[in-house]
């Protein structure tokens, strides 16, 4: 059925399409939230399973910044994710880059956006999940800084922190967005020293709070396959478990376009922007596992990039994540994505004789 609706909206302007999509949406997680249980959900003891403290009926989930403005949380619940994160929310609102900033790469089943973090605002959208609070599912709340150049130094930190106050009471997790590549600025919070001092301030506020929500960092892929990243990966990490952060999000989308066979001509008329789906596969896979080698498994990953099938979210399972996300697959296969990759997950963790998806994290390729 997803097929038909995919080429009507694939027919209109990315940006036009999403917000279609996410209408509807919307409308079916008030008016038939039920029927849309029926028609997507699929449950097995074997997906179960307990991570960053938290209790997960499946391992999959809705990746930041399809939901931005937390408008569908009832509708992930409905089409069975295991847990979703909203954002990235920002402490300002921001209407985000000028359009168009989302462009399909159809042959390649990839998208490539520069959307520049547009959301309603931390105030806004706390209120919002504060409203619907506790959900469904586990919520995790991604925060990024406000997509404003001149925000800078200490005043980007208390940027941060603003952000964090608001919404980290209602978060089930928090993800600290530090790589996202769309915004004038670039990579601020992805050097270790800038990092550092935004943790000495995130991390006391968390500890007063009552039920203080685990925190998570999100990074950039590998800047190039087979290299195992360099020495920043390592002092991002240093730098978090010395703050006691809960778990890395790996990866966000790649600037870079090695990975893609498209004509130059075509990247050209596309511009700047971060890479999604099945061509960032295998980097963020390598991201996985070598932060849960580094890490000797002691913190949980959720692995994001490039999952379309079961087989691809056990690659990153068996990488290393406890969690797995996908975004750029939903738009591409559609809303019985994530119950068809459940389905085969649950029976290929089967295959291999695996009780519950917790005994496959880490255990390495197949052989
Ligand atoms: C249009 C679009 C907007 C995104 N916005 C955000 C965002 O606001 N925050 C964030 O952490 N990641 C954002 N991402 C990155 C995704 O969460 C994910 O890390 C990335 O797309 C790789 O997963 P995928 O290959 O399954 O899409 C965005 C991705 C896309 C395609």
């Amino acid at each position: 059925m997803y097929e038909r609706l995919r080429r009507f909206l694939f027919r209109l302007e990315p940006e036009r399409a999403h917000n279609l999509g996410s209408m509807a949406a919307r409308a079916g997680q008030r008016l038939a939230h039920g029927l849309l249980e029926k028609r997507f959900q699929f449950e097995s003891d074997r997906l179960r399973s307990e991570v960053l403290g938290l209790s997960f009926a499946n391992p999959l989930g809705i990746a930041a910044g399809f939901d931005k403005n937390a408008r569908l949380i009832r509708f992930w619940a409905a089409l069975g994710c295991g847990f979703a994160e909203i954002g990235s929310v920002t402490a300002k609102k921001s209407r985000g880059n000028p359009k168009p900033r989302m462009f399909r790469l159809e042959e390649e089943r990839a998208i490539i956006n520069r959307m520049g973090l547009n959301n309603q605002g931390a105030a806004r959208i706390a209120r919002r999940i504060a409203a619907g609070h506790p959900a469904a599912i586990p919520l995790g709340v991604s925060l990024t800084k406000t997509h404003d150049p001149a925000i800078q130094g200490q005043d980007a930190i208390d940027d941060f922190t603003t952000s964090f106050s608001a919404c980290a009471p209602f978060a089930s997790f928090v993800v600290l967005n530090l790589s996202c590549p769309n915004t004038a600025e670039g990579r601020t919070f992805e050097d270790p020293n800038a990092l550092d001092e935004l943790l000495k301030y995130i991390m006391p506020i968390r500890s007063t709070m009552e039920n203080p929500p685990p925190v998570l960092v999100k990074l950039s892929p590998p800047v190039a396959d087979g290299v195992v990243l360099d020495s920043e990966v390592d002092e991002i990490v240093a730098v978090s478990i010395a703050h006691g952060i809960n778990g890395f999000v790996a990866s966000n989308t790649e600037s870079g376009r090695d990975l893609l066979d498209v004509s130059d001509e075509r990247l050209a008329s596309i511009g700047a922007g971060g890479l999604s789906g099945p061509p960032l596969r295998s980097r963020s896979t390598e991201l996985v596992r070598y932060l849960y080698e580094t890490t000797g498994g002691e913190l949980p990953i959720v692995g994001v990039g490039g999952v379309a099938t079961g087989q691809d979210a056990y690659d990153k399972i068996r990488a290393g994540a406890s969690l797995v996300q996908l975004y750029t697959a939903l738009v591409y296969e559609g809303p019985a994505v994530f119950r068809s990759i459940k389905m085969e997950l649950d029976e290929l963790l089967e295959r291999d004789g695996f009780a519950s998806v917790s005994d496959a994290v880490g255990v390495g390729p197949a052989t």
